[in-house]
């Protein structure tokens, strides 16, 4: 099979850390050809959608990647297209998903396209509700001042961020908390999320790969002795660790409603139990989690991916 990677620079991979680079790892050693392209590099003739791409080879001795040379490829000719570009989620991440919409005809696309536009990895989890610490979302400085003084203890962050970034702990009676607060909400223009903090952070969060509505794996991330923020992407360090039966519960509760979406591949974040974030765009941990449990999980979403492209060449001969 052939596989399109839209994401970042090809070269920004990092071969121990990145999904991307175990995807395509595990695509290769299951026979198949991987292309890259940029998210500017995919637009259409037409209603056909079509890419700028490159063969790229993956290894884990350098070159780790190898890139052929850019030429253009209809996304027809792809059996599935991984949308993997990291956030920010922006206008012309925005597009992507606009025009990939029209490649929905044509070939399996992870994750659908529509539902990455309709899901911000933060609001998202407000539709498990019950599985959430307290939380509001507000551009309102007085009702971040009147939540943090009711909880004593709160974190605030943005709709938009990802690897730890702009996350702020706030603190009742801190001199911060209104300059944090200002700046968060750009003065009271913007929303951010303001929630309870919770204490457990202490001894990390975890990480949770879905893939098709059902557990793929998890790992632990304990923060660094200085920092609440325990993303890998701010020094966060990885353990081994299992699902409580209440965090069993809660990934049967909302997995089926994800891949209802279309949300095959995400990860979600849980602090002492309850969802703090559900990352659909490029979900990551998957390196971490293949060593600490010795498995394979990249080579399940390609198998995964390989029996969602079967189904649709069937229905297309079919047609
Ligand atoms: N309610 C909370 N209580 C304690 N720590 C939190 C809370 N929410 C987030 N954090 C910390 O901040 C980190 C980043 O938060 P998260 O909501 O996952 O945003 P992102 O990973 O997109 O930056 C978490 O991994 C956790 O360490
Ligand atoms: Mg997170």
């Amino acid at each position: 099979m052939r596989f399109l990677f839209v994401m970042d620079p090809a070269h920004s991979m990092l071969p121990d850390k990145d999904t991307s680079f175990a995807f395509m790892e595990a695509a290769k050693e299951r026979g198949h050809q991987c292309y890259h392209c940029l998210p500017a590099q995919v637009g259409l003739r037409g209603k056909h959608v079509t890419t700028v791409s490159a063969h790229v080879e993956v290894q884990r001795m350098a070159p780790a990647v190898k890139l052929g040379v850019y030429e253009e490829h209809p996304a027809a000719d792809f059996d599935a297209i991984f949308i993997r570009k990291d956030p920010p989620f922006d206008a012309a991440y925005l597009a992507l998903t606009q025009v990939l919409d029209l490649a929905e005809a044509e070939t399996f696309v992870l994750n659908h396209p529509r539902a990455l536009r309709d899901a911000n990895e933060k609001l998202l989890a407000l539709h498990y509700l019950d599985f959430m610490p307290e939380t509001i979302v507000t551009s309102q400085p007085s009702d971040v001042f009147t939540f943090v003084d009711r909880v004593g203890e709160a974190v605030m962050k943005p709709l938009d961020g990802a690897g730890g970034s702009g996350v702020v702990r706030l603190s009742k009676g801190d001199k911060n908390v209104r300059a944090l607060t200002d700046l968060l909400t750009g003065e009271g223009k913007r929303l951010a999320m303001v929630q309870r903090f919770e204490p457990a952070i202490k001894e990390g969060d975890k990480r949770v790969l879905l893939l098709d509505g059902e557990l793929l794996g998890v790992i632990r991330r304990v923060p660094q002795e200085e920092d609440f923020r325990a993303n890998i992407h701010v020094g966060g360090r990885v353990e081994a660790t299992d699902l409580t039966p209440r965090e069993k519960e809660l990934v049967q509760a909302i997995g089926p409603s994800l891949r209802e979406r279309g949300l095959w591949f995400v990860g979600l974040d849980l602090i002492a139990e309850k969802l703090i974030e559900i990352n659909v765009t490029s979900p990551t941990g998957i390196q971490e989690l293949a060593r600490l449990t010795a498995s394979r999980p990249a080579h399940k979403v390609i198998e995964f991916v390989e029996r969602q492209a079967k189904r649709r060449g069937d229905r297309g001969q079919d047609a």
